[in-house]
């Protein structure tokens, strides 16, 4: 199947190199969604919002509460990742308490609906809870502070996650090691592959990815990434697949070379997905998107997309957020937005419409 999609991905770009403008699909109705026009063998996700930059707005939880965005949820993707649920600040915020209502809620919604889900994440230097970044510990304390943490989240969802992100972002632009990752900063790099060790035991049918943004372009932090992953599969560590986040901006160009990044690690014999997709640009004054702007980031999108699909072992396709409404980028970038396919009440932009025409054309 993906052998066919590369061929008409191939054959697309030799005729008409503006692809992009293609035909729409004829509306079929195995292609009115994201979910229903993919390939078989290719998930298609969205982060689901709630945690973090939320819990700073007025709104309630949107997961939860928001029944439009949850019938989109349900109808679109047949992938989800929570989006904070199963970071360490939300799911384990005090020592010897766990908080898994949030995350069974959304591995159970998952299941009603026949998705897959993408757990997100085991070993990253961001959003510890302050027990865990306060506290003061023995390096055989913290080591089985991690190794508990990970075979009860791993564990409690055995079966039920499709990939994990075991390791997120654990090297800086330089390809180093950061060392605000108390992991690998109290306990050395080798910790990672005890993390993969542990979570293969935890879930042996778990697929377990290296995980980070600013890799979408060749560059050392990639030339990082496979020096890691040689190791790692030479010392037979169960790890399985390298994630591209994909957070893009229109300041900095189309991910053109990112099929070439993840052929890498596929010839590694590795699987690879791309994790957090999105578009961000800069508004203009009033904050609507120009009708350019809105097809350029759509080309974005499909550029993304295309990339997994040339990719024989890209098998999972997921954005960071479906609707503007609950987007992390104006939290983070506060002179960018419009990051994601749908606008706030949920109306599709470009984007969308050209995500599903080529999944629809990749399928056939
Ligand atoms: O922890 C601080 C708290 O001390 C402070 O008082 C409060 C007030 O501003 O902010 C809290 O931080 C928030 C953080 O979540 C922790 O909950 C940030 O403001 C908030 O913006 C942040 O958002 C999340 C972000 O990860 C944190 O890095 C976003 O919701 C979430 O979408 C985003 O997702 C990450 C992926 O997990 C990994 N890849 C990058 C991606 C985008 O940053």
């Amino acid at each position: 199947m993906r052998r066919a999609a590369r061929t008409v991905v191939a054959v697309l770009a030799t005729t008409a190199t503006l692809s992009f403008v293609a035909q729409p699909v004829q509306a079929h109705p195995q292609t009115k969604t994201l979910r229903s026009a993919a390939p078989r063998d290719l998930r298609i996700g969205t982060a689901v919002a709630g945690g973090g930059h939320h819990v700073e707005h007025s709104y309630p939880d949107p997961f939860t509460y928001d029944r439009p965005y949850r019938k989109v949820l349900a109808k679109e993707f047949n992938s989800v990742s929570p989006e904070n649920q199963m970071k360490w600040e939300f799911i384990h915020p005090e020592r010897n308490k766990y908080n898994f209502g949030p995350a069974d809620a959304i591995v159970k919604f998952a299941r009603q609906h026949g998705q897959a889900v993408r757990g997100h994440t085991l070993l990253w230097h961001s959003q510890n809870p302050a027990w865990l970044n306060e506290g003061t510990f023995t390096k055989a304390e913290l080591r089985s502070i991690l190794k508990s943490h990970i075979f009860t989240v791993v564990g409690r969802y055995r079966g039920q996650i499709q990939q994990w992100d075991v390791a997120n972002e654990i090297f800086n632009e330089n390809g180093e090691y950061r060392q605000e990752n108390i992991w690998i900063r109290e306990l050395g790099p080798g910790i990672v592959a005890d993390a993969f060790r542990w979570a293969h035991q935890a879930d042996p049918r778990a697929q377990l990815f290296l995980n980070d943004y600013g890799v979408e372009w060749p560059g050392v932090k990639v030339d990082a990434y496979e020096t890691l992953a040689k190791e790692l599969l030479a010392q037979r560590v169960p790890l399985h697949g390298f994630a591209s986040q994909a957070h893009l901006s229109m300041r900095y160009g189309a991910p053109d070379q990112l099929a070439g990044v993840l052929q890498r690690f596929d010839d590694l014999g590795l699987k690879t997905a791309i994790t957090e997709l999105d578009v961000r640009m800069d508004l203009p004054e009033g904050g609507v998107p120009t009708a350019e702007q809105l097809t350029t980031q759509a080309s974005y999108y499909k550029t993304a997309l295309d990339a997994c699909l040339a990719v024989d072992d890209c098998n999972s396709f997921t954005i960071w957020g479906f609707t503007d409404k609950y987007s992390w980028v104006p939290v983070f970038f506060p002179a960018e937005g419009a990051a994601t396919v749908m606008f706030e009440d949920f109306t599709k932009k470009p984007a969308y419409y050209t995500l599903r025409d080529t999944l629809a054309r990749a399928r056939r």
